[in-house]
């Protein structure tokens, strides 16, 4: 999308004004390792994806806010005083989020035009909605002259998420859509929010996101589910040893108070958080001393544990994984995001990735039915005017 044919859309949805339109994008993420740790107070490793939501923006003198998308037929003009009614389940409740928590901060909104396009797949495990409360937060505080750092508006953006659109995530999304870089994944401690960005050289190797396409369904209430066994661990270990998050403790602490936790399904759940919150620092200095085989290897054990232990996976993404580690080339799959569908990611060499494309969406269609889609991930930068 340029920057032109943008403004052509937002002009053609609402007519043409002397207001001056701007251009933003937020993108969409993969994570790399480190799956349902951010909210367990662990580490995580995403990356900024190169695609992700734009917006054209312009004030208007409607008293309203007039929402469009390219990607859905709803269109919508919300009166300045109604900011704050959640509408059904559409997808302008992400920015509602967002406006909200900047007028719980004081600030006073006026009437806008916002014309959104996404090019992220639809609930695919990618974080479109973080890109579209990202691609939000940053605009409206160019717009509104509102000032706020990136960081800020990554935690105004999962507050969105948290309290009006009531999905209970962690940081992890908003962060890398919003603070993502050209070529680097970023190293973040989500109790601190200390990050650091880590240049991704893969050495003829490629990471390749493929999607189950199977909707995820019951994901949000089995990921609420989940964070209540982690929280349940917590609370079972502080009994002898108080910790506020499971990822405070390294594996010898877990071994050593796992007896602790009487149910041995939330045993399992402890387990999962606090080995793959180890495998990221691992991977990261695998990556950094250049040793890409260990950093696949890293990625397997993270999938097998979120599907025996963390039991987020199913058919469709263990298929994916399964059929991808067939393939000499590739040196390492994984699922990625929440689970339960959505995408895997595999670090692919350059010469193979034909061959995994023909031979895993084939075997796939016909283990499950299902057409898989395939992206060769091209890291990029978070959010900012264009
Ligand atoms: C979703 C959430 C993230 C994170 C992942 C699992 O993407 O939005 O905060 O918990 O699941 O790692």
């Amino acid at each position: 999308m340029t920057n032109q044919q943008l403004k052509q859309e937002i002009v053609a949805r609402f007519g043409s004004e002397d207001e001056n339109i701007r251009c933003f994008f937020s993108p969409g993420r993969v994570n790399l390792i480190g799956e349902h740790t951010d909210y367990n107070g662990g580490y995580v490793f995403p990356c900024a994806l190169s695609f992700g939501t734009y917006l054209a923006v312009r004030k208007n003198k409607q008293n309203s806010i007039r929402f469009a998308s390219g990607n859905m037929p709803f269109i919508t003009s919300i009166p300045l005083s109604r900011l704050n009614e959640k509408i059904g389940k559409e997808w302008v409740n992400y920015p509602l989020g967002v406006i909200n928590e900047f007028i719980k901060d004081k600030h006073q909104i006026q009437g806008l035009d916002m014309y959104y396009f996404g090019n992220v797949p639809n609930g695919a495990g990618l974080s479109s909605s973080a890109s579209i409360e990202m691609v939000t937060a940053y605009a409206l505080s160019q717009v509104l002259g509102f000032s706020y750092s990136m960081i800020d508006l990554v935690k105004i953006s999962q507050k969105a998420e948290n309290l009006f659109v009531g999905v209970n995530c962690g940081i992890m999304d908003q962060f890398a859509s919003g603070m993502g870089k050209k070529g680097h994944a970023i190293m973040l401690d989500c109790n601190t929010l200390k990050y650091e960005l880590v240049p991704v050289k893969l050495r003829g190797y490629k990471i390749v996101i493929a999607n189950t396409n199977k909707r995820r369904g019951l994901a949000d209430s089995k990921y609420n589910e989940r964070r209540a066994e982690c929280e349940k661990a917590v609370e079972y270990i502080s009994t002898k040893h108080p910790i506020r998050f499971l990822a405070e403790l390294t594996y010898v602490d877990f071994e050593k108070y796992a007896h602790l936790i009487p149910d041995e399904t939330i045993r399992r759940r402890a387990k999962h958080v606090v080995s793959e919150n180890q495998r990221v620092l691992e991977a990261v200095e695998q990556l950094k001393a250049g040793n890409i085989m260990n950093f696949g290897l890293l990625m397997n054990s993270s999938h097998d544990s979120l599907r025996n232990d963390y039991e987020v996976t199913g058919i469709e993404l263990d298929t994916l994984v399964n059929e991808a580690r067939k393939i000499e080339g590739t040196i390492g799959s994984r699922m990625t995001g929440a689970g339960f569908g959505g995408c895997t990611v595999s670090l692919v060499a350059e010469d193979f990735i034909d061959e995994f494309i023909a031979s895993v969406g084939a075997n796939y269609k016909e283990i499950t039915g299902l057409q898989a889609d395939f992206y060769i991930a091209d890291i990029g930068n978070g959010a900012g005017e264009f």
